[in-house]
This record gives structure tokens, sequence and C-alpha cells, in this order.
């Protein structure tokens, strides 16, 4: 053999985990920086005591959040609300691991078909969507503001789980 070690990656990006009402500080900062229409903290904090949404968070390795993504579930039928990275945090792998961690929620919930809005510009949103195996829908024009623009429509089908015999 004699070939010699692969070098170890030094950047597996951390395990999810629920988000917390003690991190909407924090989201709302990286809001801020990722969004030129963000949502303030308030709207977390709502939408954190309301039973439908599911939230998660990755943190830095200094135990600093670095991202967070939160998803309504109704019935059979999920929805991405809002996913975004700390920008000096970005191209680690934070945001796929944050949307598994949605679509393996979804799939533990028995989702069927998962629903998202992206600016049609944000092409690394898209290209992330796309890979996870969203298909671009429909277009809403001009649902963004600041500025504005069409939203992009994706939806995703999740396959239901082999059913459980008994
Ligand atoms: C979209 C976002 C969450 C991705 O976060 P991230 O941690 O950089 O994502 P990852 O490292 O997991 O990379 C995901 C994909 O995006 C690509 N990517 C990341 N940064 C990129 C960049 N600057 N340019 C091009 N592609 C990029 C990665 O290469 C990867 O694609 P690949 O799987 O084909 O290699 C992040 O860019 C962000 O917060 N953007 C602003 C908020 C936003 O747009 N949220 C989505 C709203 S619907």
């Amino acid at each position: 053999m004699g070939a010699s070690p692969k070098p170890k990656r030094d950047c597996v990006p951390p395990t999810a985990r629920p988000l917390l009402a003690a991190d909407v500080d924090g989201v709302a900062a990286i809001e801020r920086a990722a969004f030129t229409d963000p949502w303030p903290a308030r709207a977390f904090t709502e939408l954190l005591a309301q039973p439908h949404v599911r939230a998660f968070a990755v943190d830095q390795e200094d135990g600093r959040l670095a991202g967070y993504a939160l998803a309504s579930v109704a019935a059979d039928q999920g929805e991405i609300l809002n996913l975004a990275v700390d920008p000096l945090a970005r191209g680690h792998g934070l945001g796929r691991r944050l949307l598994d961690a949605l679509l393996e929620m979804f799939r533990r919930e028995r989702v069927t078909s998962v629903f998202l809005e992206v600016r049609q510009s944000n092409e690394v949103a898209i290209r992330l969507y796309r890979r996870a195996g969203f298909r671009p829908q429909s277009s809403r024009k001009r649902y963004y503001r600041n500025p504005t623009e069409n939203a992009l429509t994706m939806t995703l089908s999740l396959a239901p789980e082999t059913a459980e015999k008994g």
C-alpha cells in the first residue's frame, strides 16, 4: 500500500441542535448580516413559541451561534421559513447541515411535501436547495422588498417511509 494517510478534515460541520429562545439575540445579529430585509428579533421569539414551528441551530467552535433554520409543520406539509449562516462561517457545510436537520425532522414527522420561497437572485441558496432535491415550482411577482424582487417557490416530495407492519 504505502500511501500516506489522508489529512484529517479540520472542518467537519457540527451537529445541529434545537434553537432556543435564549438564542434570539444571536439569531437577530446573523439575520441582519444575512438579509437586506431582516426579520426583527421579536418575529423569532414569536415563532419559537408556536407549537407547529421547528427550529435548529449550529454553533461555532467557541460556542457562538453560527446559523439557524426554522420551519413549520402542518399535517403532512412542511415549509422552510428561514435559514441563514453567519457570513464568516459560510462555505463549511453548515447551511447543508441545517437543511439536513430540517429534512430529517420532516421525515420523522411524516411530512410528504416541503415548500419554500427564495429570492430569485439568491443563487447560493437555490443551489443548496437543488442539491437537496428541491425543484423550482413557480414565481411570486414582487414578493420581496428592499430590494423588490420575485420569489422563486421550490418544493420537495419526501417519499413516505416504508409502512411498519402491525
Ligand atoms: C445559503 C446559506 C445558508 C448557505 O450556507 P453555507 O453554510 O455557506 O452553506 P454550505 O457551506 O453548506 O454550502 C452549501 C452550498 O452552497 C455553496 N456555497 C456556499 N457559499 C458559496 C458562495 N459564496 N458562492 C457559491 N457557492 C457557495 C457550497 O459550495 C455548497 O454547494 P455544494 O454542495 O455544491 O458544494 C448562506 O449562504 C446564507 O446564510 N445566505 C444568506 C441567507 C440566505 O440566503 N438564506 C436562504 C434564504 S431562503
